[in-house]
């Protein structure tokens, strides 16, 4: 089969989840504006309803949760009805923070179930619909949007960082697996970006950056072909290189950021 051009090269039918807000929300404008069709996910209808109306003929309107195994089957009758969809950017996502005064297993379970489970059920439920472009001969590609919080052991985010390990993880292996079938797998892992999800941070983030510049490095990364995708670098590349410190340095400075954050907030 024919590996000659990427997804985005001409118009294309692309399932993006977490549409209706921040990252996602700037992704889709992006992807409509260039003039691909688009089947919007997310669970508020109105928001989906409001990009239906701004790009006429070009959204699909499609809510669900994609932690709901109902939604995930209405969801797999569309993607049957408009196969082939040749890339599906798994975007929805959530962050719940622990306070380990409080410890809370359910705050941990939040984060697993909607960034990790939602997205393994959401290839679950478009994978025919990418099998289906392979057999027509075209480029399919999956986009896991993940994180680059995990590489740095950061206080309070032992589910959010964990599940998006775990979904990293998960993406890689399934790299491994589906590049027998032709069908890409990208990692995107952006930094700080300004969007409802980090609303309510109350801590400093270096290097923040706003919604619609994620979603123009997002995209710039896709066209290039590129399987792992994160920004800004001044941010993903400090990560990189305070994770090859020695362990115990790492922990030191992780603790001394955790007891300063509770010192600022009590
Ligand atoms: N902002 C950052 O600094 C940052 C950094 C690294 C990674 N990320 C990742 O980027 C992605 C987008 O985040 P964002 O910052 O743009 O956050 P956001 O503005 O809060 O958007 C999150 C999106 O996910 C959707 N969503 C959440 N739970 C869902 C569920 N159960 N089913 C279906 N959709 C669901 C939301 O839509 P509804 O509410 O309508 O369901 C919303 O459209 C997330 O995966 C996040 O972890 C963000």
């Amino acid at each position: 089969m024919s590996e000659r051009h990427h997804v985005l090269d001409v118009p294309a039918t692309i399932w993006l989840t977490g549409a209706t807000s921040g990252i996602g929300n700037h992704l889709a404008e992006a992807l409509l504006r260039d003039g691909h069709h688009l089947i919007a996910s997310g669970r508020r209808r109105e928001p989906l309803e409001q990009l239906a109306s701004r790009f006429p003929h070009q959204v699909t309107v499609a809510p669900a949760d994609t932690t709901d195994a109902h939604d995930l089957t209405r969801l797999k009758e569309t993607f049957e009805a408009q196969a082939p969809v040749q890339m599906a950017i798994l975007n929805a996502g959530t962050c719940e923070y622990l306070d380990v005064r409080h410890f809370s297993a359910e705050i941990v379970e939040k984060n697993m179930t909607t960034n990790f489970t939602g997205s393994v059920r959401s290839v679950e439920a478009v994978l025919p619909a990418l099998r289906e472009a392979r057999q027509q001969d075209l480029p399919a590609h999956l986009v896991i949007v993940s994180s680059s919080a995990w590489w740095f052991p950061f206080g309070r985010a032992e589910g959010y960082g964990a599940s998006k390990a775990a979904l990293t993880y998960f993406a890689q292996s399934l790299r491994a697996d589906l590049a027998l079938e032709g069908i890409k797998v990208t990692v995107v892992s952006p930094g700080f970006v300004k969007t409802p999800l980090t609303e309510r941070n109350d801590f400093p983030m270096p290097f923040l950056i706003q919604p619609n510049d994620a979603a123009d490095r997002i995209l710039k990364g896709l066209k290039k072909g590129a399987t792992e995708i994160d920004f800004p670098k001044r941010f993903t590349l400090t990560l990189k290189l305070l994770g090859a410190l020695p362990q115990r340095l790492v922990d030191a400075m992780a603790a001394r950021m955790t007891r300063k954050s509770r010192e600022d907030n009590p």
